[in-house]
This record gives structure tokens, sequence and C-alpha cells, in this order.
């Protein structure tokens, strides 16, 4: 039986531009999650996104840049409230949707007229960016529907033999992917909750966050089933939850409360912040996701802050 290697976990930017600059994929890190990245200007780096993460092709991918002027090179139009956007947010978790230039390839965007680009705030990625000639398109680094990564290991776990090298940026500080947001007749239009506080978009005018629907394909970050363990999850009232379920082999996925002493029973934060909840959502999915268990029951975070983007996820989590 052939066993193919796993993929080198390093902090190597030189390497990594040079598997890029070859069209090879590297996982990259960033403040949201990990990216699967690639040569967002070259069809077969592109194409290889796709194969790798099991992703449909509707499924347009975000182009990361280092700066605005980098941003401007790859778009028709950037206009003025965007761009206010970008200098207020940069780097960090805001995705703009903007009118890409005729030399974009089409399959980054599956076809669609506008590209979503971000500068991510990660030294690691930044540095990369600051080396390498072209953008890098990078979805998040997990298979097709699963749990974002926030950590290297969780990269590897599961497309470790797809890819040479994970460039290892540490834990995500955000551990929620970006806000996607494009500006339509001067409303701030989110397609995707995320890292980015909706009260401080505000501040930047009117917002009004899209509904999705069950086959959305201009945001399929947003179709129904997404962000999903393999283990069923169910969300709710805890008390009742394990109360109803109390014949089953139960993990707990609770916000801030211990209800067992068990170490099936993860705590999202013991200090009552959504952001410390946020950073660790991802990995606790995964972590009660590989534990002997038939179920997973969880609770909603306080609808505040970054708490709209976990409870976002957690409802995606455990559709079914
Ligand atoms: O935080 C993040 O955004 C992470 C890191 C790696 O930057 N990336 C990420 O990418 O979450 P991904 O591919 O997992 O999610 C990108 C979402 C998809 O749901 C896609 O549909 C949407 O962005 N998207 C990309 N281009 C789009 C476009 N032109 N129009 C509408 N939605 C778009
Ligand atoms: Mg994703």
């Amino acid at each position: 039986m052939l066993i193919k290697s796993m993929a080198e976990i390093g902090t190597e930017i030189s390497k990594a531009s040079r598997l890029l600059e070859n069209n090879e994929l590297v996982a990259i890190p960033t403040e949201t999650v990990y990216g699967l990245a690639g040569n967002a200007l070259e069809p077969i780096a592109i194409a290889r996104i796709y194969t790798t993460k099991n992703r449909p092709s509707f499924d347009p991918l975000i182009t990361h840049v280092n700066n605005i002027t980098n941003a401007s090179a790859l778009v028709n139009t950037f206009p003025a409230l965007a761009h206010k956007l970008a200098e207020q947010f940069w780097p960090g978790p805001l995705t703009l949707l903007l009118p890409k230039r005729g030399h974009i390839p089409n399959i980054l965007t599956s076809g669609f007229d506008k590209m979503a680009i971000r500068v991510p705030n990660h030294p690691i990625t930044l540095d990369l960016l600051k080396q390498i000639s072209f953008p890098l398109a990078a979805p998040s680094a997990n298979p097709f529907g699963y749990i974002s990564p926030t950590t290297a290991a969780h990269v590897n776990q599961h497309l470790g033999t797809k890819i040479p090298y994970i460039l290892d940026g540490g834990p995500a500080h955000i551990g929620l992917e970006s806000t996607i947001v494009s500006i339509e007749e001067e409303v701030i239009c989110v397609h995707r909750l995320g890292g980015l506080d909706l009260e401080i978009l505000r501040t930047f005018g009117e917002v009004k966050v899209l509904s999705s629907t069950k086959s959305n394909p201009e945001a399929p970050g947003n179709l129904d089933s997404h962000y999903a363990p393999k283990k069923k999850i169910i969300i709710g009232n805890l008390d009742e939850l394990l109360l109803k379920y109390s014949d089953s082999k139960t993990g707990i996925l609770s916000f801030s409360k211990i209800y067992s002493n068990s170490n099936k029973n993860i705590v999202l934060s013991e200090n009552n912040d959504v952001n410390e909840a946020a950073e660790n959502l991802f990995s606790a999915l995964r972590t009660l996701d590989a534990e002997d268990i038939d179920l997973i029951l969880g609770e909603y975070a306080p609808q505040k802050g970054i708490g709209k983007a976990i409870n976002d996820r957690l409802k995606r989590a455990s559709f079914f």
C-alpha cells in the first residue's frame, strides 16, 4: 500500500514562496482561520485549490493581498465607501466584494463579475505576500463543508497528504472567518457574518445583513449546512437538552458555564467573553467530533459583538 507523507509544517517563508511560484499550494496562517493558498492569477493553481478541498466550482475564492494599492490593481472600481472600510479595517477580518478587472481568471470568482479581496492581519502571511509578485487565492484550509482550521495541526489532519507545506503561524487569534461585505448604493451589505463587529461597521453607514438561502450560490459560506462536525450537534437550552438526551453518550459545548466535570464538556469562555469563545469555537468542535460520543449538545452565545457570528456558525453546524 502506498502511504502518502504528511505536509511539512514550518515557518520558512522562502520555501512557501518557492512552492507558490511553481503553482503548488501552501497553507497559510491568518488572524481568522488558516487558508489554502495558491497563485490567484494562475488557473492551474486555482483549480488545484478546488480539487484539494473538494469544493464545488460554483463557490468562489477570496484573494489575499498585502495592502490597498495591490487590491486596487485587481479591481475596476473601488467605491469611496469600500475604500474607507479598507483603510479602517485592513489588515483585518473584512472581505470586500469588488468588480474584478478583465485579467483576473474567471475560475477564481466562479464566473462572477465581482471578486472577494482582503488583507489578512498576520505578520508571516504579510511577509510572504511581500516576497511574491502575485496575490494569493485562499479559501479556508478544510475539506468543503467541514469546520475551518485554526491551527497548523488542524490543516494537517485533513489536507496533510495533499499539500507539501503548511506555514505555521500559531493558533488563529480571531478564530472565525472574515466578514464579507459589498457596497450597493451606499449601503453596506453583509454576505457573511464574521470577525468584524457589526456595530462598528454601522458607524460607517447603513448596514444590511443579507439572509442566507438553502443554496445561495452567491455565498456558499452561507449554505444552511456548513462548518459542520461529522457528529450530530443540537443547540438549545443545555439543562433541558441534557435531560432529554440523558440516555445518549453526549459531549457538551457550553458558553461559560460548566455542566459536567468530564472532559467531554468544553466551555468556550469561563470569563463570559465572546471574543475568547470565538477563538476556541472551531477547536472545540473538532475535539468533540473526535470523542467517543453520539451527540454534541450546545448552547448559543450572547448575541453581542462576534457572538452573532458564533451563533451563525453554530446554527449552520447543527443544520441537518
Ligand atoms: O477569513 C476568511 O475569509 C478565510 C481566510 C483564509 O481568509 N477565508 C475563507 O474563505 O473563509 P472561504 O472560501 O472558506 O469562504 C469564502 C466565502 C465563500 O462562501 C464564497 O462564496 C464567498 O466567500 N465569496 C468569494 N468570492 C465571492 C464573490 N465574488 N461573490 C460572493 N461571494 C464570494
Ligand atoms: Mg470555508
